[in-house]
């Protein structure tokens, strides 16, 4: 019998120059009309959804604070490491997207196919 196999397509896209986004800063993109923020934990590059978990804001207006972020609306915080939401009213975490910065400091962010996953 023959087995089905699940394969997944994902893509690699340039989003960015390091050189904007310096450590301890985040830079807002977009891809596909969707948000994607990008902060700089001293020295490494995190890729999230760009927009709250809790309602529509984004979160580059936040303030980042060690490994988290606070949204500025109602001043959830997440933790970057993992998305996790830290304090209502938030509850659902940020996606995290996979992300890495070239040799030639291009900041490529690993998306899947098809519609950017965010939660909301
Ligand atoms: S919109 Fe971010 S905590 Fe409410």
């Amino acid at each position: 019998m023959a087995r089905s196999r699940l394969i997944r397509l994902t893509r690699h896209i340039v989003v960015a120059d390091a050189a904007e986004v310096p450590a301890g800063t985040m830079k807002m993109v977009q891809v596909d009309g969707t948000d994607i923020l990008l902060v700089n934990l001293e020295g490494t590059m995190h890729a999230t959804q760009g927009t709250c978990s809790h309602e529509y804001f984004e979160l580059d207006k936040g303030f980042l604070t060690a490994d988290s972020l606070t949204c500025a609306l109602h001043l959830s915080r997440f933790d970057l490491q993992s998305g996790d939401a830290l304090d209502p009213p938030a509850e659902l975490p940020l996606v995290k997207y996979p992300v890495t910065v070239s040799e030639g400091g291009e900041v490529v962010v690993e998306l899947p196919e098809g519609p950017i996953p965010i939660n909301e």
